[in-house]
């Protein structure tokens, strides 16, 4: 089997994404446990870019509320204000900002519709969708770059000069908060992430993958195994606060990259540390560079006070490390990289779990 073919790997775990038991525990998280995510996400990603959300979410509300809008039309116009500006965030490194582009209105309406919106709900951000909240939000929005303290009312007499006439609001009676699950938010930062770095993104992916075919190995709960999927699915999100000069870098990283690049582990772990049905997936997140004897980060740890899961994590994340491509070297053979890890990292990785990768490679 070749062990970076992800196609292979994903045939090998077919029945996981239809087995209900092996994907997280579906507890429905709130509304507001997936905006304080996002909010999250985006303040690592641009903490001027999130504040600047914030202000016009909040601005927004009170303008929606003044106009006389539906309660529906004031969410989306909130939602909207908060995170039209997050997509486009991640590309900030790699060219130049296109705060209306496709994509960001793609990826807004589909972050708006994963918090909770109707599927296919005209996003306001989108141009080219008729949504006739969007001229209401590109005015405040206006607005609120030209003077930072500007008040609500002051927004709503403009608007009203602008474009006289009824507000139509848009409808969500079939928004469903059952819908809004652990699962979903996990969908959103990952798609969030993809845009920043791709290769990551996929890694994520190919360990997470992996993590389950070593924990069935292993003879781990399906509870345990969602919990371990959905850590090792994101456990280096908190790259997202890492600037693309260092995530891409050929050369040796100065000792402050390296630090800024290993404080990943405790920003991954604050984004998922928001939602309750992530509480130990973030402790993993935290230890996921830590080793058996100590040598690890950010604390330490060792033998038993690291997460069983997160020892499988490590043996993951190390073999597909090793195996891939990276900017700053080539990628090692299967029979190498197991080679390598058994002779030396034996003292730093769980021996039950290395042993059961050897397995599935057999
Ligand atoms: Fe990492
Ligand atoms: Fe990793």
């Amino acid at each position: 089997m070749g062990w970076r073919d992800i196609t292979q790997v994903h045939r090998l775990t077919g029945d996981l994404k239809h087995n209900p038991a092996a994907r997280v525990h579906p507890a429905a998280v709130t509304p507001e446990d997936a905006v304080a995510v996002l909010n999250a996400a985006h303040g690592l990603a641009d903490p001027d870019g999130a504040a600047f959300g914030a202000r016009l979410a909040t601005l927004m509300t009170s303008v929606g509320h003044g106009l006389g809008l539906k309660d529906a039309a004031v969410r989306d116009l909130e939602l909207a204000a908060r995170f039209g500006r997050l997509a486009h965030i991640p590309l900030r490194d790699g060219g130049p900002l296109e705060v209306d582009g496709p994509e960001t209105a793609a990826v807004s309406a589909a972050m708006m519709r994963w918090i909770g919106l109707p599927e296919g709900a005209a996003s306001p951000l989108d141009e080219h969708a008729e949504s006739p909240l969007r001229p209401i939000l590109t005015t405040a929005r206006e607005s609120l770059e030209a003077d930072p303290q500007i008040g609500a009312n002051e927004v709503i007499h403009k608007i009203q000069r602008d474009r006289p006439g009824p507000f139509t609001s848009a409808d969500d009676s079939d928004f469903d908060p059952e819908r809004l699950t652990v699962d979903r938010v996990a969908d959103v930062l990952g798609q969030l992430f993809a845009r920043k770095n791709a290769d990551t993104a996929l890694h994520m992916r190919r360990v997470a993958d992996l993590s389950e075919l070593i924990a069935r190995r292993l003879g781990v709960a399906p509870e345990e195994r969602a919990v371990l999927y959905m850590a090792a699915r994101l456990h280096d999100v908190g790259k997202l606060g890492a600037p693309d000069t260092i995530l891409n870098k050929t050369d040796a990283l100065t000792p402050g990259e390296t630090a800024r690049m290993r404080h990943h582990v405790e920003n991954g772990a604050a984004i998922l540390a928001v939602v309750p049905g992530m509480v130990r997936a973030s402790r993993i997140v935290l230890q996921h560079h830590e080793k058996l004897d100590g040598s690890g980060y950010p604390h330490g740890l060792t033998g038993s006070e690291i997460d069983p899961l997160t020892l499988i994590l490590v043996v993951a994340d190390v073999f597909d490390a090793l195996t891939d491509i990276r900017p700053y070297k080539p990628a090692m053979s299967a029979a190498a990289t197991l080679e390598l890890m058994a002779r030396d990292m034996a003292e730093e990785l769980d021996p039950a779990t290395l042993a059961a990768l050897q397995d599935i490679k057999l």
